[in-house]
């Protein structure tokens, strides 16, 4: 068995390379046919993981809406939709939230002892699993170890950007696929797909190259690989 699985991290952004508006509402990047791009590898993945921000702000369903991609994975005696998974310090969903109404799917949230027993108990009732981790953040690599134990070979994540960086800063990103569409939102505070402190020029972390796709929509998906070498400086840099 693996220690972690395979991760690929998506994110859709303008061509100013902006994920959201200044005011973070979570408006639309992706085109109609971008989505469905997105359809297609939330159905390759055995589990869709997001932060904790991106799951209360935009209230993702993070679901298959393709029937026809729902029902390949039923004939390959997959479940319907990848197990959805959120990292969230305090835990406090509402019960309407999307993540625990639309499925079917099974539903991991990893969350901290910040979050009130009475709030994990009720996740519970609503047949969300609940892992915590003692302290002030979930521990990533043995949240990771725990997806591989409970049979996820391949992890979609969806973001945010403060997520994302902390998987790219532990070196657990494999893939990173950016579609970037014909939009610019501008704003100097608006978000980007790696949040945290930043790097200085000579830690940046490396990327390789194998895709480039013109979309009919006018936008362009860009495809890396992440380079193993440059975590080495990263990790030093962030005294990890
Ligand atoms: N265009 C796209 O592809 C795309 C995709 C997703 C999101 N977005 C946008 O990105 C923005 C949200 O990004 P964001 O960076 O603010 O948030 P985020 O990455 O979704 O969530 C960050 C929060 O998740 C929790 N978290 C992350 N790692 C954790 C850990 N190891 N342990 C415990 N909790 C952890 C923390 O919550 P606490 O603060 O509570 O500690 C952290 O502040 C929104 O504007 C959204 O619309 C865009």
């Amino acid at each position: 068995m693996k220690d972690r699985p395979t991760i690929i991290l998506n994110v859709a952004m303008t061509a100013d390379g902006k994920t959201d508006t200044i005011t973070r509402e979570g408006v639309m990047i992706s085109s109609d046919l971008d989505m469905e791009r997105v359809d297609r590898l939330r159905a390759q993945n055995d589990a869709v993981m997001v932060g904790g921000h991106t799951l209360i702000e935009n209230d993702p369903r993070l679901t298959i809406k393709s029937p026809e991609l729902r029902a390949n994975r039923r004939n390959q005696k997959q479940e319907d939709n990848p197990i959805k998974v959120g990292i969230i310090t305090n835990a406090v969903l509402p019960p309407d939230s999307r993540f625990i109404t639309f499925g079917p799917a099974q539903k991991i949230i990893f969350t901290t002892s910040q979050t009130k027993v009475t709030d994990i108990e009720r996740l519970r009732q609503l047949g969300v699993k609940v892992f915590i981790t003692e302290g002030r953040q979930v521990d990533l690599h043995s949240a990771l170890h725990q997806l591989s134990q409970l049979g996820v070979d391949n992890l979609l994540v969806e973001g945010g950007g403060t997520l994302n960086e902390e998987l790219l800063k532990r070196n657990l990103v494999d893939e990173i696929n950016i579609y970037i569409a014909p939009l610019i939102l501008g704003g100097a505070s608006a978000p980007t797909f790696v949040g945290g402190a930043g790097l200085d020029r000579n830690n940046a972390l490396r990327l390789n190259l194998i895709s480039i796709d013109k979309q009919d929509d006018g936008g362009v998906l860009l495809r890396y690989l992440v380079a193993k070498s440059a975590h080495e400086s990263i990790n030093k840099n962030l005294g990890e």
